[in-house]
């Protein structure tokens, strides 16, 4: 059996263990330090946030990879801030318990510090978010700090970064050569000492995502980057089969709602065309 410290600190604390009530940065910070695994999955709207709120998912993020699986945009590029803060704030309504991040779109932070400020503002006023997320190292430092400078907590994003996509050409693992691994490093640290309460490692290997989740103290949130951080997330399309198209090594798929919903969808259809719906009880 794999060792795994979240049932250890279940085992020790039997009696005293905490459940939280509300996740908030400094939970999550609590979590790394007695070693209890962090869980974390993306969400775009009212229904699905209630659902997972309700079974104790610790973080919804409110990603930009709702271009794909909301919009059907072939990458994360076109969607706008506008749409971002529609899909936080309908997240925001449907929740009690899980911090919700909302990445920061293309386009609306790499300019500058300042229209990064902007941005991240209108996302904490609009949409009532909690934090927000932005990919990048080096680049974004000067952003992450004046966000921060006005109370607002960053999650940074570091490996495989969808923004960046025509500039690398590919969806491979990152950081498998030396030298990208170390700048992947220094970043982690640059985006810690700026002041970040969390990072995402992307499709890394399992044994750098080690190295940097016991370099740095705050919480490493791991997709594709192994067992060895302190939590993991996954898009929840994916996880939930409903978006069939995507099979990576890392995805684990624990429903297969594409086929549900479409064996649904056309009993539904039959039903009707050969008369049995609505029936006697269905009606007034
Ligand atoms: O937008 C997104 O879904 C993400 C996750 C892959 C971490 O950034």
């Amino acid at each position: 059996m794999v060792y795994c410290p979240t049932f250890e600190i279940e085992k020790k604390f039997m009696s005293t263990y905490k459940e939280f009530k509300k996740i908030t940065t400094h939970v999550l910070h609590e979590m790394k330090l007695r070693g209890e695994k962090i869980s974390m999955l993306t969400a775009y709207d009212y229904s699905m946030a209630k659902i997972f709120d309700a079974a104790k998912i610790d973080v919804l993020l409110v990603g930009d990879s709702a271009s794909n699986v909301m919009h059907g945009h072939e990458t994360t590029l076109p969607i706008t801030l506008d749409e971002m803060i529609s899909h936080a704030a309908s997240v925001i309504r449907a929740i009690n318990r899980a911090l919700v991040v909302v990445d920061l779109p293309f386009g609306s932070y790499q300019g500058n510090s300042k229209e990064a400020l902007v941005s991240a503002i209108r996302i904490m006023k609009e949409a009532e978010a909690h934090a927000v997320k932005l990919e990048g190292g080096q680049e974004v430092v000067e952003s992450v700090k004046r966000i921060l400078s006005a109370g607002i907590p960053v999650m940074g994003h570091l490996g495989l970064t969808p923004q960046s996509i025509y500039k690398f050409g590919t969806y491979e693992v990152r950081a498998k050569e030396e030298a990208e691994a170390e700048k992947l490093i220094s970043d982690a640290i640059l985006l810690e000492e700026a002041g970040c309460f969390a990072l995402v490692l992307e499709k890394i290997p399992s044994k750098l995502a080690q190295i940097v989740s016991k370099t740095i103290k705050i919480p490493v949130i791991g997709i594709g980057a192994g067992p060895h951080v302190d939590g993991q997330v996954l898009v929840s399309h994916d996880m939930l089969g409903i978006n069939k198209d995507f099979s990576p090594k890392f995805l684990r798929r624990y429903l297969n709602l594409y086929d549900e919903i479409k064996g649904a969808v056309e009993q539904y259809v039959a039903d009707i065309k050969s008369c049995d719906f609505p029936n006697e009880n269905e009606q007034y």
